[in-house]
């Protein structure tokens, strides 16, 4: 069988929903930035994961951004797109939306960059197969991502 060059973000691309649950909230009824955080990371990582088809842990998050408020009873859709892969890390870019149940308006209420490591059966980063990216957006965000990633690297 042929060996599989490269995958696209499509096929790695994760959507999650939620419902804003009391516990979920500040006492004034709008969702706690590290419980969406929490979420984002979830589909992240399976967005990762798929993609590697390895374990993956988080290495970094960046750039997270709140932009509107949820509050309790909203529905939230999290989508996770990965923009490019590197040696054995990753970069995914997460944008959390919100809906009324009675709406069909949805909301960006927050986005990040999450950064996936790979990991081989010892624990030890392990390599990762290349991200094909097919649309405008897909191929803006593959050459983006060299650019994000050299600066962190600068910064650490
Ligand atoms: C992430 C981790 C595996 C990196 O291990 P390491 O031995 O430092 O790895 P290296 O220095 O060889 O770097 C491996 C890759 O990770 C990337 N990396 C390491 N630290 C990073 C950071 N803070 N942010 C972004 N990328 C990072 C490197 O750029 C490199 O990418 P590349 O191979 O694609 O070029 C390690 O730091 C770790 O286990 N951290 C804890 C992860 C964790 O517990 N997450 C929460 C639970 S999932």
């Amino acid at each position: 069988m042929k060996k599989l060059q490269s995958r696209t973000p499509s096929q790695s691309e994760t959507i999650k929903t939620e419902v804003v649950c009391p516990n979920d909230t500040n006492p004034m009824g709008i969702l706690q930035g590290g419980r969406l955080v929490e979420w984002m990371d979830i589909a992240a990582a399976v967005c990762a994961q798929t993609h590697a088809g390895k374990i993956c842990v988080t290495a970094s998050i960046d750039e997270v951004a709140f932009r509107h408020p949820a509050k309790i009873g909203d529905i939230l859709i999290i989508n996770a797109r990965i923009t490019r892969a590197f040696s054995s890390s990753m970069e995914v870019l997460v944008d959390a939306f919100a809906k009324k149940v009675t709406g069909t308006t949805k909301i960006l209420i927050s986005e990040a960059y999450f950064t996936f490591v790979a990991l081989d059966d010892m624990g030890h980063p392990a390599p990762v197969i290349p991200v094909k990216p097919v649309t405008a957006q897909q191929k803006k965000d593959y050459e983006e991502a060299i650019i994000r990633k050299s600066v962190k690297a600068k910064r650490r």
